[in-house]
């Protein structure tokens, strides 16, 4: 594996920022490299300019300004260390050290082969029958390309002879889940299956799904985990939503492999699907760095179950604002637009219910119940408990009709239940650094100019109170933001990308306005040790009267950001 120092300047020799910023922007040559539309805002005249010698951009218009690695991260809402990652493929630096065999294949590389292998075979004539159910499924031959579907056959070797022959390994082929293993050898994992690759968010073949075409076994069999899969960390056809997900400002999550491929068919090219998890709070923060909105559309029948809304919570509190699509008669998404129209759709979007608003329908009829009722209030708030005053206080009518609480009473209730700054303490702190807001504040100047605007250097020292924290945040007002992770990481400053890593976490857990929240947070801390600091002194008599007319001043401020 490359050290840290050279793996940047690797990526960056190797790599030209016109055809990273071209993939994204129609870039036209101009003297000192190329011009186009600016991504980062909306214009009909080209501000945007891409500098070849300085492997740089910058925006006359919005004056966004920065490397190749800022520009991923700021379009595509990626961390420091997913850019890097993503960067070090194309260039072909090895960031992480996978297990490779005797010609340096790795398991990204048996996927792709297996990929292709089972492309091939669902073009051949092995594949009528797969064909034949596809064109059952409303799926025809430009869908095979476009999400790169594939046949395996009804075999127990073809592809493990075929991946043999391409030389790889009988251990690579089991690391990669392509085959299971019993006493006479290995065999393969997916036969007579339709074939559904899951990419991860670069774009490399990290798992399949197959679903059986007819015979009996599972309806899906799906990869296990492996040393390039995780389950709770991907969602499929994630690659393709992204850039959909952000122009829309929406996310579409749905159940099935089926329901995201016939979304994106019918239009909804924002639609992905979790593989068979249970939500978790990884997806969220997948989703929410593209779009806060996300539009949950499961079955009619696991929508409403216990275990499903929990899910749901589980994905408001890492960063999601969730809506839930409610479906007729227990339809997926996949029967629904069979028998409707995309417009009926995006009418069932329209209709969608927020989560509060959803969890209070699906309880109505126990609410109403004087048997049931107690029960079930109990279960309802220990849901909103989860959230923060603000979130719930939003649906205090729609709450009160429904549990019957009058206004006054349900209110008191429900700021004794939430949270005030919502947070997600289910998460051990990374690291040594655990002060969240001072982390958060941090990562929020690092990542946004405008943030950076609205800091006065001496903030710095009256807001924040860990070295770590004073010094991160100095460097980055003093310093090149764009630059700065670039050097914690080659000059192995693992303190601050932790401090920021941290940060981008726990503002990805925040809904609402974040830099409010957490400059407001930093900055009542702040006054109540300074006027905590008076008192005392006043206590003793030794207050001065400029510190008496600094508590009045406070105490101003203090009412300006607690709300
Ligand atoms: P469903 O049973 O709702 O199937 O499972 P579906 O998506 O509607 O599939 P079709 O329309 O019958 O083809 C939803 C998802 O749950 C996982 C798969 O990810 C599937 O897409 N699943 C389901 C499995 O992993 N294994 C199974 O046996 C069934
Ligand atoms: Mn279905």
């Amino acid at each position: 594996m490359a050290s840290n120092n050279n793996i940047v300047e690797q990526i960056q020799n190797s790599i030209d920022i016109a055809d990273i910023i071209g993939e994204r922007v129609k870039l036209r040559k101009s003297s000192r490299g190329y011009m186009g539309l600016c991504p980062f805002h909306n214009e009909h005249t080209p501000s945007f300019h891409v500098y070849t010698d300085t492997q740089s951009y910058y925006c006359f218009a919005c004056h966004e300004a920065g490397n190749v690695f800022s520009f991923l991260m700021k379009l595509d809402g990626l961390t420091f260390p997913e850019a890097l990652e993503i960067l070090a493929e194309r260039a072909g630096v090895a960031l992480k050290q996978y297990t490779r065999d005797k010609n340096s294949r790795t398991l990204y590389d048996v996927m792709n082969i297996a990929a292709e292998f089972f492309t091939k075979c669902l073009l051949s004539s092995q594949g009528t029958a797969a064909r034949a159910y596809m064109k059952r499924r409303n799926m025809g031959a430009s869908d095979v390309g476009k999400f790169s579907l594939g046949y395996a056959p009804n075999s127990w070797d073809a592809l493990t002879n075929y991946l043999r022959k391409a030389g790889i390994t009988d251990k690579m082929i089991l690391d990669a889940g392509l085959a299971l293993e019993n006493s006479r050898g290995i065999y393969d994992r997916f036969r007579g299956r339709l074939i559904f690759p899951v990419k991860d968010v670069a774009g490399r073949v990290i798992a399949f799904g197959g679903r059986v075409i007819d015979g009996d076994g599972a309806k899906y069999i799906n990869s296990p985990e492996s040393e390039i899969y995780s389950k709770r960390r991907n969602l499929y056809l994630l690659n393709d939503a992204r850039k959909f997900i952000r122009e829309r400002r929406r996310s579409i999550l749905v159940e099935g492999y089926m329901d995201a491929l016939r979304l994106h068919k019918a239009g909804f090219g924002e639609a992905v699907a979790s593989l068979g998890t249970s939500l978790t709070g990884e997806q969220a923060e997948l989703l929410s760095s593209y779009a806060e909105r996300c539009y949950i559309c499961y079955d009619g029948d696991t929508a409403g179950q216990n275990a499903t809304i929990r899910g749901m919570y589980i994905l408001q509190t890492h960063g999601l604002d969730v809506h839930v699509v409610n479906l007729p008669d227990g339809q997926d998404p996949d029967d629904f637009l069979t028998a409707n129209s995309p417009e009926k759709f995006e009418q069932a979007l329209r209709d969608a219910r927020p989560l509060v608003v959803q969890h209070i329908e699906v309880l109505r009829p126990k609410l109403s119940d004087p048997m049931t009722r107690k029960q079930t209030l109990n279960e309802l708030f220990s849901g909103l408990s989860e959230l923060s005053h603000d979130e719930v206080l939003q649906y205090k009518a729609q709450l009160s009709e429904a549990t019957l609480l009058p206004p006054s009473e349900l209110e008191k209730k429900i700021l004794h239940d939430t949270k005030e700054l919502h947070t997600d303490n289910s998460k051990a702190p990374v690291k040594a650094y655990d002060d969240l807001p001072e982390a958060a504040f941090c990562a929020m100047i690092l990542r946004s100019r405008e943030c950076r605007l609205k800091v006065k250097p001496e903030d710095i020292y009256t807001l924040l109170k860990s070295n770590t924290a004073q010094q991160t945040a100095s460097a980055i007002l003093d310093d090149n933001p764009d630059t700065l992770p670039v050097m914690w990481l080659t000059t192995g400053d693992t303190e601050k990308t932790a401090l920021i890593a941290r940060g981008e976490e726990f503002c990805r857990s925040i809904s609402g306005d974040k830099w409010q929240k957490i400059y407001g947070e930093l900055m009542t801390r702040a006054v109540n040790e300074r006027m905590n600091e008076i008192r005392a002194k006043m206590t003793t008599n030794s207050a001065t009267l400029s510190e008496l007319q600094e508590l009045c001043k406070l105490q101003k401020q203090k009412d300006m950001y607690i709300v």
